[in-house]
């Protein structure tokens, strides 16, 4: 395991070519996915361990990516905190009992019991099945992003509520915030114990902060979670959409990886990292929606960009859409593997 190219790249070193996994890449995109979504509502998939795990398998079948990445979601840390959590079809994830006052963040806990013990459960099947072939990488939502979703009640457009909580009230969204990083420190390190091979931390609508609101209420608390993690030889990536503006700032925090959007240069933000960071991502996830030609001659436009670069790997700057041809998706893969430096 430890010579996958996913863990060399991680860990800094450089590969006979970029390793390959896409965020989203067990979703909506994958006809197969939806005969299992049709059956099962998403959080049944995602607490059913066997369920969850035949999920998990779909792009390691069909796909041949070189990690594979546990099905799951962010917002289960806020449902086992106590927030009453459903996902509905074109609505998205809806928190039904927001928090909003003093007496809402008193009530939600740090201590969730076995309340997130189906994630360990499928995490042991996943590794069966997976038997030593290719990584698992676990995940969790950053505090900023959770608490978003706890605070609006959902997905939002303009944080509204949440920015407004931190600015009038911040001490109410530090104790909020500090209360999710506790819980997510102890989910990651369950994850871990489980026998996940690396852990992604999702912060993703940090790009909604400024830099100094940024760095109060949402940098502070990942270095709190990576500094509890009992990381042994798993590496961390810190994920943001934001992250060519807060790279520097996310590398502070010392995760092995940090995965960049695709507004930027990726080799010459890598080149402004500290030494032993390595980078992932960073093609813009809608040349996924162009012709063939296209998607792989922006794969290596980036791949001659980062060529010999240790420490890189191939992602896309956010997730995959739930109407990306499948095909495109399995075509920029075969890319990625054909490709030698
Ligand atoms: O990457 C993977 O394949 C692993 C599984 C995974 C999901 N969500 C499955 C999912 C991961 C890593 C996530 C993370 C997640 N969830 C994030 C961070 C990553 C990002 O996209 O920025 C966020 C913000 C969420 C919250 C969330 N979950 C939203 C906003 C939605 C609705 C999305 C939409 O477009 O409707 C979900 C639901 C969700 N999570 C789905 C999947 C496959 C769709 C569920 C369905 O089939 O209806």
């Amino acid at each position: 395991m430890k010579d996958s190219l996913f863990l060399q790249a991680a860990f800094s070193n450089l590969t006979e070519r970029p390793p390959v996994w896409m965020m989203r890449q067990a979703g909506r995109f994958m006809p197969e996915y939806w005969e299992i979504k049709n059956k099962y509502s998403f959080l049944e998939m995602c607490k059913t361990p066997e369920i969850a795990a035949d999920v998990t398998m779909l792009p390691v079948d069909l796909l041949g990516i070189d990690a594979a990445i546990l099905f799951s979601d962010i917002l289960v840390t806020g449902e086992a905190m106590g927030g009453d959590l459903s996902f509905t079809a074109g609505v998205g994830p809806k928190f039904a009992n927001p928090v909003r006052t003093q007496a809402d963040i008193d009530n939600l806990k740090t201590d969730v019991g076995d309340g997130l013990q189906y994630v360990a459960d499928a995490i042991k099947v996943i590794q069966q099945r997976l038997n030593g072939s290719i990584p698992l990488i676990g995940f969790a939502g950053a505090p900023f992003t959770v608490m978003s979703y706890l605070v609006e009640g959902g997905s939002s457009k303009d944080f509204k509520l949440t920015k407004l909580m931190l600015h009038n009230h911040p001490e109410m969204a530090h104790q909020l915030l500090s209360k999710i990083a506790t819980v997510t420190a102890d989910y990651l390190n369950l994850q871990i114990e489980a026998g996940v091979n690396a852990v992604q931390i999702f912060d993703s609508w940090a790009l909604a902060l400024s830099w100094d609101d940024y760095s109060e209420f949402s940098h502070r608390y990942i270095v709190e979670i990576i500094s509890k993690l009992k990381r042994k030889d798993i590496p961390v990536i810190s994920f943001c959409k934001g992250s060519s503006v807060f790279a520097p700032l996310m590398a502070q925090a010392k995760p092995d990886v940090v995965s960049i959007d695709w507004n930027v240069d990726l080799l010459d933000i890598k080149k402004r990292l500290p030494q032993g960071v390595a980078v992932q991502g960073n093609l813009d996830p809608h040349i996924l929606y162009a012709d063939k030609p296209v998607i792989k001659d922006r794969i290596h436009r980036l791949f001659e960009r980062m060529r010999n670069e240790p420490g890189f790997i191939f992602n896309l700057g956010h997730g995959i859409m739930p109407d990306i041809p499948f095909d495109n998706v399995k075509y920029a893969i075969e890319v990625v593997k054909e490709f030698r430096y």
